[in-house]
Order: C-alpha cells, then sequence, then structure tokens
C-alpha cells in the first residue's frame, strides 16, 4: 500500500460476531465479518470512503438499481500465510475489470486508490476475520449500484460503491456434470457477458435450474448463435484438453476475461504446456471423446481456482471423461494456491502483500 493519500474514517462496531463463527466449518460466501467500506459517488464525484459496521443500508424504492439493474461487482479474495501475513492475487486486475464492468454500464469508475487503500484498510481492521484452516480464505465482494432516484430509463446520478468481507471454507464441489446448453445463453456480441453485472448472473438461475432438473450441476454455455462453440461452464471460464493441448476460447464480448484462465495459460506455458486460445466448437469435443483423445475439461474461476467436470450431456447422451493421473487441472489448482497462500515462490510477481 502506498502511503495513505485517502482520509478513511473507522466506525468500529460496538461488539464483535466473531465468537460466533465456527471457522472449522465455513461453507462459501455466507457470513459476513464485522465491517464493510462504503463510498458514495454524488455531484459527479466520489466522496471519502469510510468504513463502518457491517448492516442493512436504506435506500429510497426509486433507486435506478431495483428498476434497470444498473449494478456491477468483483470477487476475489484474501489469503493468510503462516506468518499471519495477508496477500492478495492480481487485485489490481480486479480493479481494472471493475471499470470495464463500470464503463460497459454507463457508471462511474472507481479510482486505483479508492479500491486499493480501501480494501487493505478493510482487510486490515477485520484481520482477525481471515480463516487460516486448510483451504479457507477471505473472499471479497466490491461491488457498485445505482442509489440515485427516477423512473427514468437513463443512467442514475448517484452510485455507492461498497466491500464486504466474507470469511469462506475451501471451495470443492467434487467433480461436476454439466450439461452443453442449446436453448438458452448468456451473452450475445454486443451485449453485456464480458462485464460482472448482476442481471448477467440472474439470468443463469432459469437455464441453471432446468439443467439441475436433469440431473447436471451446471450449465456450460455456448454462442447465441447457433450454439456449437463451448464459451464458459457456469460462472467460470472452461478448459478443454484435447491428447496433451489444452484449449480454451478467445475471450470477447461473450466471456468473461478471467483472472484464473489468464493465470492458467501462463502456467501451461512455463510447463511446456501447449495451449490454444481459440474457438472449441461441441462438434469436436463430442468426437474426441468418442474416439478417446478427450482427457479433462475443467471450469477456472477464484472461488474454486479448478472445478472439474466428470461428464457432460449433449442432445440427449451423456459422455463421461476419462480419470487421468496427473491431470493439468490439479497442477494447476497446486500451483495457483501455492503462490496465493506464499507456500513457493512466485515467479510470475501475482502475489501481493497487504501492508499491516
Ligand atoms: C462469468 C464468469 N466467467 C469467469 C469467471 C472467472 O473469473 P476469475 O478467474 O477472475 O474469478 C467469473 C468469475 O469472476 C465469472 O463470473
Amino acid at each position: 500500500m502506498n502511503p495513505s493519500t485517502l482520509d478513511i474514517q473507522i466506525k468500529k462496531a460496538k461488539s464483535s460476531k466473531i465468537g460466533q463463527v465456527d471457522f472449522n466449518n465455513l461453507a462459501f460466501g455466507s457470513i459476513f465479518s464485522d465491517h464493510m467500506l462504503v463510498c458514495d459517488f454524488k455531484n459527479g464525484a466520489w466522496e471519502a470512503p469510510k468504513i463502518v459496521p457491517y448492516g442493512p443500508i436504506s435506500l429510497q424504492p426509486s433507486a435506478k438499481i431495483f428498476h434497470y439493474g444498473q449494478s456491477i461487482f468483483e470477487g476475489m479474495k484474501a489469503y493468510k500465510d503462516e506468518e499471519d501475513t495477508i496477500w492478495l492475487f492480481r487485485p489490481k486486475d480486479n480493479h481494472a475489470r471493475f471499470n470495464i464492468s463500470a464503463s460497459r454500464m454507463a457508471m462511474p469508475e472507481i479510482p486505483e486508490d479508492y479500491f486499493m487503500e480501501g480494501l487493505e484498510t478493510l482487510l486490515n481492521v477485520d484481520k482477525q476475520w481471515i480463516p487460516t484452516t486448510d483451504g479457507s480464505a477471505m473472499y471479497i465482494r466490491p461491488f457498485m449500484f445505482a442509489s440515485g432516484e427516477g423512473f427514468h430509463a437513463s443512467p442514475a446520478d448517484e452510485y455507492k460503491f461498497i466491500i464486504c468481507l466474507a470469511p469462506s471454507g475451501a471451495y470443492f464441489s467434487g467433480k461436476v456434470k454439466v450439461l452443453i446448453e442449446q436453448k438458452y445463453s448468456r451473452s450475445a456480441n454486443g451485449g453485456v457477458g464480458y462485464a460482472k453485472t448482476g442481471g448477467n448472473y440472474a439470468g443463469q438461475f432459469h437455464p441453471t435450474q432446468l439443467a439441475k432438473e436433469k440431473g447436471y450441476q451446471q450449465v456450460i454455455w455456448t454462442d447465441d448463435h447457433n450454439h456449437e462453440n463451448i464459451e464458459e461452464a457456469g460462472a467460470m471460464n472452461i478448459f478443454v484438453r484435447i491428447g496433451d493441448t489444452l484449449i480454451t476460447g478467445p475471450t470477447s464480448d461473450r466471456i468473461l476475461d478471467g483472472i484464473t484462465r489468464k493465470s492458467i495459460l501462463q502456467i501451461a506455458e512455463a510447463n511446456n504446456i501447449k495451449t490454444e486460445v481459440r474457438t472449441l466448437t461441441v462438434t469436436e469435443v463430442v468426437t474426441a471423446a468418442n474416439n478417446g483423445t478427450l482427457k479433462e475439461m475443467f471450469g477456472a474461476g477464484t472461488a474454486a481456482v479448478v472445478s472439474p467436470i466428470s461428464a457432460f450431456g449433449y442432445k440427449d447422451q451423456d459422455y463421461e471423461l476419462p480419470v487421468v493421473k496427473d491431470g493439468y487441472a490439479d497442477l494447476m489448482k497446486k500451483t495457483i494456491t501455492d503462490i496465493q497462500y506464499n507456500r513457493v515462490e512466485d515467479s510470475y510477481g501475482w502475489r501481493y502483500r497487504v501492508t499491516q
């Protein structure tokens, strides 16, 4: 953290809830630390950020968030090592992506010092809450929404930027069975698929519920045009290993530029694993499954790092993936988490030390 340039006022909670938390049995993103950072955008400028007790916020019913869904968010994590040093993973990439989302949704950008200094100050205030049990981390949710009023379908004139912290256990869902989507789309050319805006995720709930009713845990999103290109896995980027080549689609208007995705591509390169960033068709994946060259499929994202896929469904048929030894998914997960928890040298320069 640079020397403080912002005057962040801190109003401490009267009492801490930390004693009520079972840190050995943390779920993912369902309990929240004692404090949050709040910052208002009014009269064309960001006001000074404040740290206040975590709690309800008050909004007018006419606030534009409720009507037009002008909202964006990020998902990141803080990790504690054995010396209780706090680390972030590529946090400035989250900040940059936050502003990309803001610009797409006609919202004001947040300056880097508000985001970084605000986050680091908040992490220090609630550092006791950063879990240390194996695989656990502090999930960080920065978000912004239109608090300005009006039933006019136009951008609001006031916004709130908030950061909340959720101590979370290791995210392990086991291997998932996925359905290659043939009807619904999560994004389209010229749309908002590359932005982390709320409606993108709400729009996935219904198709995902339908897939669950059929016995799948997640949807593989395909292109909106003819559902022939493999694009994302739920709210994760997707990797497919055919033979020894690791393939993922290029980022576009429709695909989120995932930080885990780009880290995996760099790790693959450093390990002499051949990668291809190109359009990958469903036909190619089905052919590879049929001729035995399909070795692995996995989702990639901050929450789970990698989420291996055991089988996929396509046009009323299920295709099982083989169990491979020394899989790329395991290698990626280990390499990334070893860097995140400061267990190895970070030759990539991804780890970011939080000043305490
Ligand atoms: C739609 C979507 N794709 C991919 C990702 C993975 O991105 P990251 O690796 O930066 O968490 C996310 C999560 O942020 C997402 O919401």
